[in-house]
C-alpha cells in the first residue's frame, strides 16, 4: 500500500478557460507518447496510425534535424538504438561509437528501418513484450518526418471528422544550435506551411530546454508551448515558486516527470505543489510518462496511476505508451 497523503479539494479543482480542448471531448487529454509505443516502434507512421485509431487527443513526435535540416521525429541524437544503421551505414559513426542523426541526409536516413528499442551494447530490447522487431527486412517501418506526421494526423482528421492535435518536442535545441541549424526556425515555419499559428491550432509544442522556448516567443510564436521538467537537479529551480513564475512568463503548460508529482516511495512531493502552483499560474500540467508495462512500485495498476495522477493529484492530461488504455480508463471514469 502506498504511503501517499490525501489531497486537499480544493488542490484538485480544475481550472477555468483552457485553452486545450481534448478532441474525445473528454476534460483530460490523452497524448499518444512517440506514437503506440507500448505495442509499435516508437515514432513510426504505423504506431502514430494506431495511436490515432485508439484515441489519442494529441500525438507526439520528438524531433531532431537531418544533415539537410529536415525535422524527423526521432527520440535521441543518435540512430542507433532505433533503427539499423549500423548495418547500412557501417564506418559512419563517430569517434564515440555512435551514428549522430545530424550526420545524415534525408535520403539517407529514409534508408533505415526503425526497429523496436534496444540496448545498443548488449541488443537486448529495452522493453522486452513489446514488438518484437526483426532485423531481416521482412517489414520495413521508417524514421517519419515532421511534415508526415502532419499529413498523417491532418488527413484522418478529414477522413474521421475527428480533431486531433500533434504534441511536437524540441530535442536537443542548443545542440542543434551549436551545429548551426536554426531548429525553431525550421520547425515553426513548418507548422506554419500546415496552419499551426495560434493557441488556438491543434499543436502544443514542448522542450525541456527553456531556450528552445524563448526562441520560439523571440521568433514571434504564439503557439502553446509546454515546458518540460525533467526529475534531475538541473531542474530543481523550475520547481519553486520563482521558477513556476518565469515560466508562465512564456509557456501555457508544464509537463513534468511524474516523480515531481509523486516520488518513487508513493509520497506527495512537497503536498501537489507543482500542480498547485501551476494551476495558479494558468498553466496546463501533463506529467510523463504513464506507461501500464512498467509500473511505479506504489501502484497496483494502470487504472490506478491514472486514477491517482488524473483524478487526486489533478493534471490536466497524460503522455502514455498506452493510449488504449487510457482513453478506456477516462470513459469509463468520466
Ligand atoms: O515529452 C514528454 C516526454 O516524452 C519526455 O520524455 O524522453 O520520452 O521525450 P522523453
Ligand atoms: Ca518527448
Amino acid at each position: 500500500m502506498r504511503k501517499r497523503l490525501l489531497v486537499p479539494l480544493a488542490f484538485v479543482v480544475a481550472i477555468g478557460g483552457l485553452a486545450v480542448v481534448a478532441a474525445s471531448g473528454h476534460e483530460k487529454v490523452i497524448v499518444a507518447h512517440r506514437g503506440a509505443s507500448g505495442y509499435l516502434p516508437e515514432h513510426t507512421i504505423a504506431g502514430y496510425a494506431m495511436a490515432y485509431g485508439m484515441g489519442a487527443d494529441f500525438i507526439e513526435p520528438d524531433l531532431m534535424l537531418t544533415k539537410d535540416g529536415v525535422p524527423i521525429a526521432l527520440h535521441d541524437r543518435t540512430l542507433e538504438s532505433t533503427t539499423d544503421v549500423a548495418d547500412v551505414f557501417p564506418g559512419r559513426a563517430r569517434d564515440d561509437g555512435r551514428y549522430y542523426a545530424i550526420d545524415f541526409t534525408l535520403e539517407e536516413i529514409k534508408r533505415l528501418a526503425v526497429l523496436e528499442r534496444f540496448n545498443r551494447d548488449t541488443g537486448v530490447p529495452t522493453f522486452p513484450a513489446r514488438f518484437p522487431s526483426a532485423r531481416d527486412g521482412a517489414l520495413v517501418l521508417r524514421v517519419p518526418t515532421l511534415v508526415e506526421v502532419i499529413e498523417l494526423v491532418q488527413g484522418l482528421n478529414a477522413s474521421t471528422g475527428r480533431s486531433v492535435g500533434i504534441y511536437p518536442e524540441t530535442k536537443s535545441s542548443v545542440w542543434h544550435q551549436e551545429q548551426g541549424l536554426d531548429f525553431e526556425r525550421i520547425v515553426m515555419g513548418v507548422l506554419a506551411e500546415y496552419g499551426y499559428t495560434t493557441k488556438d491550432d491543434l499543436v502544443i509544442v514542448q522542450s525541456f530546454e527553456s531556450d528552445s522556448l524563448l526562441r520560439l516567443r523571440e521568433l514571434g510564436s504564439e503557439l502553446f508551448l509546454v515546458q518540460l521538467i525533467g526529475g534531475g537537479d538541473a531542474y530543481a529551480p523550475m520547481v519553486t515558486p520563482e521558477g513556476m513564475d518565469q515560466i508562465a512568463g512564456y509557456a501555457d503548460g508544464i509537463g513534468p516527470s511524474m516523480t515531481r508529482i509523486i516520488d518513487g516511495d508513493g509520497n506527495w512531493v512537497n503536498d501537489n505543489f507543482l500542480v498547485r502552483e501551476a494551476h495558479a499560474r494558468g498553466l496546463q500540467v501533463h506529467p510523463y510518462t504513464m506507461r501500464a508495462d512498467v509500473l511505479p512500485g506504489y501502484v497496483g495498476s494502470f487504472e490506478e496511476l491514472l486514477e491517482l495522477f488524473l483524478f487526486e493529484a489533478g493534471v490536466d492530461g497524460v503522455f502514455t505508451d498506452h493510449t488504449d488504455l487510457a482513453v478506456r480508463f477516462l470513459r469509463e471514469r468520466e
